[in-house]
């Protein structure tokens, strides 16, 4: 059984970084729901410890989210931050009160008590980063304070048998001491091994899919994309050619993208069907100009293509997807509401009567491309940007058609290649040229044009939740617009887009 740390949820904004901070200790973690914790199954499930993660409510509200901690400390340590420790202390008897003032920002650890096992190698002085509008004025009797800031006197506090809070986050970046603090808490207290890699998780999943799967015949979309590439890639590993993987060209990918792709996939092995469907797409997108209806058409079309190459593998009985972490945990699972919907190929697996398969549904991004970097797979296909599923049709505003998909290839062929010439392509997190509905005079040579234009977008981010306008050099960005003008016909003007998200979006439609 895998190890791990169960972190539980209690709607933290920040309970997925508790759940990362753990894995880059090499610790498997999962994060539950706080009220689906699996009592009494702690050692058949494999748990070690309990992270109780912090909460948008107060302790003390009539319909705060509570658990049996104390339950759960019969069987293993349990570490609370913020509302988990408030949590912990307030069911023990301790007091919570609504803080004078909002306890946000960077603190100093100015007391810290050193025979406590959370704080080895963690000195006075150390900044943590406080963000809490409660505060606990009084623990239950018994237990000890074990840090303090000049502000917060019970900081962090430790009680009979294993159980440890904290008021500070440190599973934040500005908590300088987090990863220490975390690391006592699950190696040092928990016992943890720290044995989980990308080779582990291969190892472990090749052999659970071989299980699963048996003879069964597979099939799954391949987009171009990492997930869906390193899940194919995986899934060849174990099942070999039990696996069809389907890769359609709805003719709105980047320039030689299609081919070339296929090409990567052919060398890795995989039992790839490459369809070109995009007459089809082009006829069903003409004259449409509205962004959702050009959404719909791809979505419907998409669906109707796969559909069709899927039944002809007749007796498949899985679909698989490349559905990673952050798609499906159910951060508010608790409340009832489902934040996103997975990315099921519409409705196929209930048609077709196929089971789904998602391999890498416990993992985050990063960890994605690590296990595909271990699989052997070409950095080019694992370090590749994001790119939206209808493709270049939201970059092009107003009706898409073959001869502006031609112009919007090259402009975007010559930013995206400047951008690895000079060693700036992963310091952003994505980018992309925009084909404006707008023609505007120049002068080339002696000649009057009226042409188009196009903007140039990129961003950095760190999950496309949020995002910054990347700040790119002026030399590089000239170089790229007078090469742009000069090679791709029917474009005489370069803007660059400098809005953020929010409250712009990434892409324009
Ligand atoms: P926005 O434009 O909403 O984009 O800021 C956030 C991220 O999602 C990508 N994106 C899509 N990805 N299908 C996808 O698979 C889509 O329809 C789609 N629309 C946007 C976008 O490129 C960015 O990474």
């Amino acid at each position: 059984m895998q190890e791990k740390i169960v972190i539980l949820d209690f709607g933290s904004q920040t309970t997925q970084l508790i759940g990362r901070r753990v894995r880059e200790l090499n610790i498997y973690s999962e994060i539950i729901p706080y009220n689906k914790y699996p009592f009494g199954r702690e050692a058949e499930d494999g748990i070690i410890g309990v992270i109780l993660s912090g909460s948008p409510l107060s302790v003390y509200d009539k319909d705060a989210y509570r658990v049996d901690i104390a339950k759960i400390n019969e069987a293993v340590p349990v570490l609370g931050i913020c509302y988990g420790a408030q949590l912990m202390s307030y069911s023990n008897g301790g007091s919570v009160e609504p803080a004078p003032s909002r306890e946000y920002g960077r603190a100093r650890l100015t007391y810290i008590d050193h025979a406590c096992p959370l704080f080895k190698d963690i000195a006075e002085g150390a900044q943590v980063w406080m963000s809490h509008g409660d505060t606990i004025t009084a623990l239950p009797e018994g237990w000890r304070c074990v840090a303090s800031t000049p502000e917060v006197k019970f900081a962090a506090f430790e009680a009979n048998p294993r159980m440890w809070g904290v008021q500070f986050h440190p599973e934040v970046f500005h908590s300088e001491c987090g990863m220490q603090l975390l690391e006592n808490f699950t190696v040092g207290i928990c016992g943890a091994s720290r044995s989980w890699s990308a080779e582990s998780f291969i190892e472990t999943t090749v052999a659970e899919l071989k299980a699963q799967l048996g003879d069964d015949r597979v099939i799954l979309g391949l987009s171009g994309g990492v997930d869906s590439s390193v899940a194919a890639v995986l899934l060849n590993r174990a099942i070999g050619s039990n696996l069809t993987c389907i890769f359609v060209d709805h003719g709105m990918l980047r320039k030689d993208e299609f081919a070339e792709v296929l090409r990567d996939y052919e060398c890795l092995g995989l039992n790839v069907r490459g369809i070109d469907a995009s007459d089809k797409f082009f006829a069903d997108l003409a004259g449409v100009t509205d962004p959702e209806r050009k959404r719909k058409i791809i979505g419907a079309d998409f669906i109707e293509v796969f559909d069709r190459e899927a039944s002809k593998i007749t007796d498949a009985r899985w679909l698989a997807q490349g559905t990673i972490y952050p798609d499906c945990i159910e951060s508010l699972s608790i409340t009832g509401t489902v934040i996103k919907s997975h990315h099921n190929v519409g409705g196929l697996p209930e048609r077709m009567n196929l089971r789904l398969c998602e391999p890498l549904r416990l993992l985050f991004k990063d960890e994605v491309r690590a296990v595909g970097r271990a699989l052997g797979m070409p950095e080019h296909l694992i370090s590749r940007h994001p790119f939206p599923g209808p493709g270049l049709a939201v970059r092009i505003l107003g009706e898409v058609t073959r001869e502006k998909v031609a112009v919007l290839q090259e402009a975007d062929h010559i930013f995206i290649k400047g951008l690895r010439d000079s060693g700036l392509y992963n310091q952003v997190w994505q980018a992309g040229v925009i084909l404006l509905p707008v023609q505007s005079v120049g002068v080339m040579g002696d000649e009057r044009t009226y042409e188009r234009a196009v903007a140039l977008r990129a961003v950095t981010s760190t999950d496309a939740m949020t995002a910054d306008w990347a700040h790119l050099p002026y030399e590089f960005l000239a170089k790229v617009s007078n090469e742009i003008i000069n090679k791709v016909r029917g474009v005489n003007r370069v803007c660059y887009d400098i809005s953020s998200k929010p409250p712009a979006t990434i892409e324009w439609e």
